[in-house]
């Protein structure tokens, strides 16, 4: 019996496995936060755009692989992107106040993993790896990406290890690409629309 919230902890009743589908964790009776692991091997089924998150400032350009990324409204054009903040960018971002989310096309796949730090390239060649131009900000905007969404910081909020950046879109380019890529199950897929 589901049982309504009433004090520090919610009741429910015993769970049950449905044909085909797998159940992490059980939890009869007392509702709890599932641990860190299986919720990461949860969040790997949810697929997501990849991007190239940019920003500009005193020390010059720099960049990040970001998949969560999302909008949050149309008015006034905001997204959010989350930041993990032991990352070494995440301060310079933050003072920035401006960044850049370029999502990827299929052939932008190489990009994810020099822009993640796992390819042996040296931060200040990875941006040799495309062409880039810029709009407003001043932050790089990847010639050739699916969607390119100009932006300044309006708002940040910190959540567990992460800073969450409200952005207001200044400006987008759109790219030619009709093959998207998509991180579902911890690898890279192409996805295809009609041209
Ligand atoms: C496909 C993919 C998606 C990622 N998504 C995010 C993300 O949404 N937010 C984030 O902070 N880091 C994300 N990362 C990790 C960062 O790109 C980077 O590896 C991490 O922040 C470590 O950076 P550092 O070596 O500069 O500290 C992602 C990496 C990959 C490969």
């Amino acid at each position: 019996m589901r049982g309504r919230p009433g004090g520090a902890r919610l009741h429910f009743g015993p769970s049950r496995k449905l044909p085909g589908c797998a159940i992490w964790r059980v939890v009869d009776g007392v509702l709890g936060l599932v641990d860190r692991q299986e919720y990461r091997n949860a969040m790997a089924r949810l697929g997501a755009a990849v991007s190239v998150i940019t920003t500009t400032g005193v020390d010059g350009d720099a960049g990040f692989t970001a998949s969560a990324v999302c909008s949050v409204t149309d008015d006034p054009p905001t997204l959010l992107v989350c930041m993990n903040r032991g990352g070494s960018l995440h301060d310079a971002m933050k003072a920035n106040g401006v960044l850049c989310v370029n999502t990827l096309a299929a052939a932008q796949e190489h990009l994810s993993p020099l822009f993640a730090g796992f390819v042996d390239v040296p931060m200040a060649e990875w941006f040799d790896a495309a062409a880039w131009t810029t709009l407003v900000t001043g932050s790089p905007v990847l010639a050739d990406a699916v969607v390119s969404f100009d932006c300044r910081i309006a708002q940040v909020t910190e959540v567990g290890t992460h800073s969450v950046l409200f952005c207001e879109v200044l400006a987008i380019q759109a790219g030619p690409a009709h093959e998207g890529l998509i991180y579902f199950g911890r690898s890279y897929h192409r996805i295809t629309v009609a041209a």
